[in-house]
């Protein structure tokens, strides 16, 4: 199959696009703004592959986009803004990629004909007391990150109803594995663990994260592109959710940290008690989890533990700068 990836130099995306290659052979074209977020670097791996090129430009840049998708079956889109910290601080970027360039990729998919999976989030439902999200669940976004990627999956479902554009939503839970940004919670914790740096939880830490690793989501994007029914939206959550403070308990625990590096600090403005995901509807086509939180988690740390040469160069960048916004410390060296 031939991919056209968006936002494949991050995160998730460049796991997927790794996957996608390793073991369906695929061609792929990643497309990327290359963000603080994004780095070429994530992709050092698999540059030499047969069929892979990359495109440095942002989806909302039509004349790129309608270059980079000529020949692809289907596009798979995870360019986003993804943290919620950021957005409350800065919304802008989150408006002009999730709207105006989800709007653009969406318009050069229905002229190519080809198949589009719109990678989401189960932010978009809100926060859950008790029991989990299924597909029909309204949506109740409680941030500016959550509401933009809420807007973008209503205007994908509105091009399939529409223009019968074969779309697709893989909606996942929080994401965990190697390449993940240090700004969100598990690399956060764990690089400032192995650095002795304090451990920022926010409010009294009780919040409930439903975690899936990276590569399980990776799979179940793969799968719902095959297997989903257009116009369709998957939820692809987790086998294990837990507490904000027990993660990083365990995290002290396996990094070998002592516990009073652990600093309560102020709560995030309008912070979600708790994500819970059913993924029955994923699981009737073929898919589920195969890491457990556990386990997950103790080969996450090695590889962080692992990776210097990755880390080093962000911990040492930019990322200095948003930590001392962010936290009103600096970090150590
Ligand atoms: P990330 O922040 O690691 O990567 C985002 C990538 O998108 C980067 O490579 C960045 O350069 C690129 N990008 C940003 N704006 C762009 C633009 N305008 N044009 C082209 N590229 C752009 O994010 P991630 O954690 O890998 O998340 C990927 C997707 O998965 C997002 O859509 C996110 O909403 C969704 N998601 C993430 C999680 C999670 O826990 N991380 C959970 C569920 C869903
Ligand atoms: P995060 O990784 O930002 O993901 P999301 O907000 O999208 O779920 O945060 C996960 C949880 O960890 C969330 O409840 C906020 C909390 N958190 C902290 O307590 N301290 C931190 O320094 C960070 C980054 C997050």
């Amino acid at each position: 199959m031939k991919l056209l990836v968006c936002g494949g130099a991050g995160f998730i995306g460049s796991n997927f696009v790794r996957q996608r290659i390793a073991e369906h052979g695929d061609a792929v074209t990643v497309l990327d703004k290359l963000t603080y977020a994004g780095r070429e670097e994530n992709l050092a791996d698999v540059r030499d592959a047969p069929g892979f090129a990359f495109v440095h430009a942002g989806i909302e840049d039509a004349d790129a986009v309608a270059d980079a998708i000529a020949g692809a079956d289907a596009v798979v889109n995870f360019a986003a803004e993804t943290h919620v910290d950021r957005s409350i601080a800065a919304p802008d970027a989150f408006i002009t990629t999730h709207a105006l360039g989800t709007f653009m990729l969406l318009e050069a998919a229905r002229e190519r004909g080809a198949r589009y999976l719109q990678v989401s989030t189960d932010e978009v439902y809100g926060s859950i007391e008790r029991g989990s999200f299924t597909e029909e669940s309204p949506l109740l976004p409680s941030s500016p990150y959550s509401a933009s990627k809420a807007g973008a999956d209503l205007l994908v479902a509105s091009y399939h109803h529409t223009y019968g554009l074969e779309s697709l939503i893989c909606r996942g839970s929080n994401n965990y594995g190697p390449y993940q940004y240090p700004e969100k919670l598990i690399p956060l914790m764990i690089l400032n663990a192995l650095h002795g740096d304090p451990l920022p939880v926010y409010g009294d830490g009780g919040q409930v994260r439903n975690w899936i690793h990276v590569e399980d989501f990776a799979r179940g994007i793969g799968h719902v592109l095959a297997h989903g029914a257009p116009g369709e939206t998957y939820n692809v959550g987790g086998p294990d959710e837990a507490v904000n403070i027990d993660v990083v308990r365990r995290i002290i625990a396996l990094t070998g940290a002592p516990e009073d590096l652990i600093e309560y600090v102020a709560d995030r403005p309008g912070h979600d008690r708790r994500y819970s995901l059913g993924s029955e509807k994923v699981r009737a086509l073929g898919w589920e989890p195969r890491v457990r939180f556990d386990e997950g988690l103790e080969r996450t740390v090695e590889w962080y533990r692992d990776n210097r040469d990755w880390w080093a160069p962000i911990r040492s960048g930019d990322y200095r700068a948003y930590y001392e916004r962010q936290y009103g410390r600096s970090l150590g060296r």
